[in-house]
């Protein structure tokens, strides 16, 4: 699980100084469910870039299993960005030259996941999302529901044990919205994953049992019993006990993975 403690994010810009986090303090357990919401530059995204090791705090722990990852070296922490935490961005970020099948296959790469396993497991994971059919679609052949169903897949492929979501549904319509929080929350039940989402949709936000409200760096969450469990109820599912314990394998590091080894390149296609 997540223990963040003192977290502070400070930007510098010429003279001035941005707080984006002002000591934030926040536990999230396995298998919750947590939606952050909040005004635009409150912070949000520095804080789901913190849960995910893409950026270092300025001072502050940032704990997942233990584990200090503002403290871990680059190479460790570039391991468990790419075993344990599954991302998905509101612009989708697929490479538009590679296929639905290619663009979930890139994840495996960093694993050394062989080429054959890497192509039936990016199968599974589009399948799992209704995409089966679209294997071998460019991101400009789908719509923009089918291409975020394609980025689920991907971040999804290496059985993470934490999806991070940054306002997934932002440039989705609403039909689509709804199915892709449809999805998002099956496949949270489904992989008992620690689910962490950002979303400037209030609708969403009013049925999250647990929800952070971050603003000007400062974060309050709110637990709330009156939601339903079947609204995205985090807690209600843990009783089983997760799996979630022997998944971050970090110490089996051989330290020689890069972040280099997306798109083209990591599936030989140059
Ligand atoms: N790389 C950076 N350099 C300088 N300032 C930054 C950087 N990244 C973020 N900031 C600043 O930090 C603050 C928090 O930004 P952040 O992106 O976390 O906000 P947000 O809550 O995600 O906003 P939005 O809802 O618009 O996505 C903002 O004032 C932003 O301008
Ligand atoms: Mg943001």
């Amino acid at each position: 699980m997540y223990q963040l403690s003192g977290v502070t994010k400070q930007y510098r810009r010429g003279k001035d100084t941005i707080h984006a986090l002002a000591d934030v303090d926040l536990t999230i357990g396995d298998g919750d469910r947590l939606v952050i919401q909040g005004p635009t530059g409150g912070g949000k995204s520095t804080l789901l870039q913190m849960l995910g090791g893409l950026d270092r705090p300025t001072s502050g722990r940032v704990e997942l299993d233990g584990t200090d990852l503002a403290k871990l070296p680059e190479a460790r922490l570039t391991r468990v960005r790419a075993e344990s935490i599954g991302f998905v961005f509101q612009t989708f970020n697929l490479v538009p030259t590679l296929t639905a099948q290619e663009n979930v296959e890139t994840a495996l790469v960093p694993l050394g996941v062989k080429a054959g396993e890497r192509r039936e497991r990016a199968a599974r994971a589009l399948d799992s999302v209704g995409l089966g059919e679209r294997l071998r679609h460019l991101p400009s052949e789908m719509s923009g529901g089918q291409q975020q169903r394609v980025a689920i897949a991907r971040a999804l492929v290496k059985n993470p044990r934490v999806l991070l979501a940054d306002e997934p549904t932002g440039n989705l319509d609403e039909s689509m919205r709804d199915e892709i929080m449809d999805v998002l929350d099956a496949m949270w039940e489904e992989h008992r994953l620690t689910f962490v989402m950002v979303t400037h949709d209030s609708s969403i936000a009013r049925k999250a049992p647990r929800l952070a409200t971050i603003r000007k760096g400062r974060i309050t969450v709110t637990e709330r019993k009156d939601v339903p469990p079947s609204a995205g109820g985090a807690g209600t599912r843990n009783a089983g006990g997760a799996d979630t314990d022997t998944k971050t394998k970090t110490d089996t590091d051989t330290e020689t993975e890069t972040d280099s080894a997306t798109g083209e390149e990591a599936l030989g296609k140059r």
